[in-house]
Formats: C-alpha cells, sequence, structure tokens
C-alpha cells in the first residue's frame, strides 16, 4: 500500500507544513501577544524596513500602476516578450556585451528557471549536484522531475570556497552519468551570504574546463543569480560575467535571474534562463527546448512584469529612478550585514564566510534545541545543519546588534 490515499508519491519526499513557514507562524503569534518590538522574526526571505514592512521600490510599483488593461490581459509569447528578454540581457550584463551568443527565455521567477535547467540539461533519474549548504527549493525540485540531488562541501577547512570538494563529486558524477549539471548561487549565496571570489572563479573553470577536455562529457553550470542587486556594487558583482563567455561547447554557463529581489517583484512570479555559449546551434536548441518546457508547464509568462522591466530599461529616467530607490535598500542591507557580523564575534559564535545578502548562518551544535530555546527570548530564526539562519534581511539594524547574543545565551542554555 502507498503512502497516499488517491495521489501518487512518484518518488518524492512529501513534507507537511513548510518549516520556514511553520517558525513563521510562531513568531506571529508571539508579536500578536507581546508586540513587535519584543519579537525579531529572522525567518522569512524578504527584505523588509526597519518597521518590519516590504520594501517595494516605489518606482516599479509606479511603473505597474501604468500599465494598459493589454498589458494584463494579452497572453505573451511562450518565450516571454522580446522586449523583456532584452531587458533581461542588460539586467543581468548591464552595458556589457558577451563576445558569445546569449538567449534568453522568460519563466515564472528564478525557480521557473531552475525547473527549466534541471528538465532540460539532465535526464530522469540523473544526480544533480550543489554545495552542502542549498536553497531547500532545488531539492524541491530535483524530486519533482525525478532526479536526486547530491551535494559537495562548500567550505574547506579555512573557510575557503572548496573547489577541490566539488572536483571530486564532479568526478564521480561523470563517471556515472557522462553528463552533470552543477547549480551555484551567488553572489549572495542562499543561506550563508558567501560570494564567489575572483580567484574562487578561476579555480572553479579551470577544474570544470580539465573534465571537459574529455568532449564526451557534458557539463552544466547553472549559476542563480537571485540576490545579483542585493550584494553590493553593481559592477565588481557581475565581474565574474566575462569570464563565461569563452568556454569550451560541452560546457555550458546558464544563468536563472529573477525579479523577485531586484525589483521587488515576489509575487508577479517573473525571471528568465539565459544561455551562453559559442556555439549559435547551442542557443537555438536552447531556446527550443525552453519553449517547449514553458509551453508544457505554465504556458506563458506574466506579461505585466515583463512589460514593466522593459519599460525600465527603455526609460533612462525610470531606471535611475529604480537604480537609486534599490541602492537605498542595499546600504540598508549592507549595513545590517556589517552589524550583525560584528555583534556575532562580540558573542563568542561564529558564522560561515558572509559577505553580503539576506541570509547568514550561524554555526552550532544542537541548532533544533537551540533555534527553539531562543523563541523563548522572542528570537525566530530557522535551524538548518549544523547551523541556524538568521534572515538578516527581516530585522531591524538594531535587532541585528541584538540577536547574537541572545543565540549565545541560547546556546549556553543548551550545552549546560
Ligand atoms: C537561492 C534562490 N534562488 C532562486 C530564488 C528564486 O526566487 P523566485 O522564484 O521568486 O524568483 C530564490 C528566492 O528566494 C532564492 O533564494
Amino acid at each position: 500500500m502507498g503512502k497516499y490515499i488517491m495521489a501518487e508519491e512518484n518518488f518524492r519526499t512529501i513534507s507537511g507544513e513548510d518549516k520556514i513557514f511553520g517558525i513563521n507562524k510562531l513568531a506571529q503569534e508571539m508579536i500578536q501577544k507581546v508586540g513587535k518590538e519584543k519579537v525579531a522574526n529572522a525567518t522569512v526571505g524578504t527584505l523588509l524596513d526597519d518597521e518590519g514592512n516590504l520594501v517595494v521600490l516605489s518606482s516599479v510599483a509606479d511603473a505597474l500602476k501604468q500599465l494598459s488593461p493589454n498589458d494584463f490581459a494579452e497572453y505573451a509569447p511562450i518565450a516571454g516578450i522580446p522586449s523583456y528578454l532584452e531587458a533581461v540581457k542588460k539586467a543581468v550584463f548591464m552595458d556589457y556585451e558577451p563576445g558569445c551568443h546569449l538567449e534568453a527565455v522568460a519563466t515564472p521567477g528564478g525557480t521557473g528557471a531552475i525547473r527549466n535547467a534541471i528538465q532540460n540539461y539532465t535526464r530522469r533519474g540523473d544526480i544533480v549536484l550543489t554545495s552542502d549548504w542549498y536553497w531547500g527549493p532545488y531539492n524541491t525540485i530535483t524530486q519533482e522531475l525525478e532526479r536526486r540531488l547530491n551535494t559537495y562541501s562548500l567550505f574547506d577547512q579555512e573557510g575557503k570556497y572548496n573547489v577541490d570538494a566539488l572536483k571530486e563529486k564532479l568526478e564521480q558524477v561523470l563517471a556515472f552519468q557522462g553528463r552533470a549539471l552543477i547549480v551555484l548561487n551567488t553572489p549572495s549565496h542562499n543561506p550563508t551570504g558567501y560570494s564567489l571570489t575572483s580567484d574562487d572563479w578561476d579555480q572553479l573553470l579551470s577544474v570544470l574546463k580539465q573534465f571537459a577536455a574529455d568532449s564526451s562529457k557534458k557539463i552544466v553550470l547553472l549559476v542563480d543569480v537571485a540576490y545579483l542587486d542585493f550584494a553590493g556594487d553593481a559592477k565588481e558583482v557581475r565581474a565574474f560575467l566575462p569570464k563565461l563567455e569563452n568556454l569550451p561547447h560541452n560546457l555550458l554557463p546558464l544563468i536563472a535571474f529573477s525579479m523577485s529581489k531586484s525589483y521587488t517583484m515576489y509575487g508577479m512570479r517573473c525571471g528568465a534562463l539565459l544561455c551562453m555559449s559559442l556555439d549559435k546551434a547551442i542557443v537555438d536548441e536552447f531556446k527550443l527546448v525552453n519553449s517547449f518546457s514553458n509551453r508544457g508547464t505554465w504556458s506563458n509568462g506574466t506579461r505585466s512584469a515583463m512589460v514593466v522591466l522593459s519599460r525600465i530599461f527603455a526609460d533612462p529616467l525610470l531606471f535611475e529612478k529604480v537604480v537609486k530607490e534599490r541602492e537605498a535598500a542595499l546600504s540598508m542591507l549592507l549595513s545590517r550585514g556589517r552589524i550583525f557580523t560584528e555583534a556575532i564575534e562580540k558573542s563568542g559564535l561564529t558564522m560561515c564566510p558572509y559577505h553580503s545578502g539576506f541570509f547568514a548562518i550561524v554555526l552550532c551544535e544542537n541548532p533544533e534545541a537551540v533555534a527553539f530555546e531562543a523563541m523563548k527570548e522572542g528570537v525566530f530564526t530557522v535551524p538548518m545543519g549544523n547551523g541556524i539562519r538568521v534572515s538578516i534581511a527581516s530585522i531591524s539594524e538594531e535587532k541585528c546588534r541584538e540577536v547574537p547574543e541572545k543565540l549565545a545565551l541560547a546556546a549556553g542554555r543548551i550545552t549546560r
């Protein structure tokens, strides 16, 4: 007898309530009882201001309000509106024009882009590779598509990007299935806040090229840039992109772009998958297979969101407004990150290497118990692996200063 009454499990492990939403619910309940000043709800993955309100770029909201009825009502082409696809390229590359063929296909958010990449560049049953700290939906998507997620250790003993661990796992995967798709979330990795350095990139690409020297192997590097505009200086965080323009044909970089954070359009579900190759046939094939996937899953994407991004990149004044507003939000986030890091050092706790981003991981023993203990003091975080994920995007500077000590005290009470 299967586990379900009428449904089929289809090799997926389906748990009940999402853990993060469950803890968030507890935080909300405590806020109702004691007031929001006494609660640090560091669970949610959206950027909130110091009062706990969602940061919404008003320039983007205004652009949405100015759309015509047709911009909502009409279908978009299956692959996305052409002007949107051009805007996506600019949003990712800015003024830089990569010296290779570049194509994009619209998807519902970065999630849709990741889904399409896995569907089109691996086979059913394949292993998909990512680091041991990873965004949970990678596992959900791979299971949903009847693939399996396998991980390598993200950091070495010195807290550096562990290219040797990747190399070892990749060798096994290629020996086993002859092809590999690696999901790499950078800059501002969720959940650690790590961004690959230029040196990390060089080492990584050198390893991938070594394996690609065997032309019978296929390697796809899916770079998930969901936090690209919330990682630091716009040019610096994009400095890795030219490294991807000149790779061998059997080493294919794909980029998962999302409007959720960069344009505060989480709910509008809009993103894209991009493909870079020196071989035109490979990018043409990319367009074909991803359009097919779109048609067979969600069909067309969200036209209104696509029109908004097209307008932002067609109107220099509007673009300027969006950038200015976003810079203010970014500077708030970066400052929280600095304060949190300093407070962690003072508290005696340690965290995974953090550069920038929405989340940080505080390392501790027995994270479930520590997180539960900290809840009693009004600190709501998400235990994962051998640490606790703190969403600094959703708590004020003041709380970034206070939370580390409260976590340290909770950890102390648990180990005593
Ligand atoms: C690591 C990572 N990748 C991708 C996404 C994609 O989000 P969306 O589907 O909303 O674009 C998110 C959102 O939280 C994320 O954290």
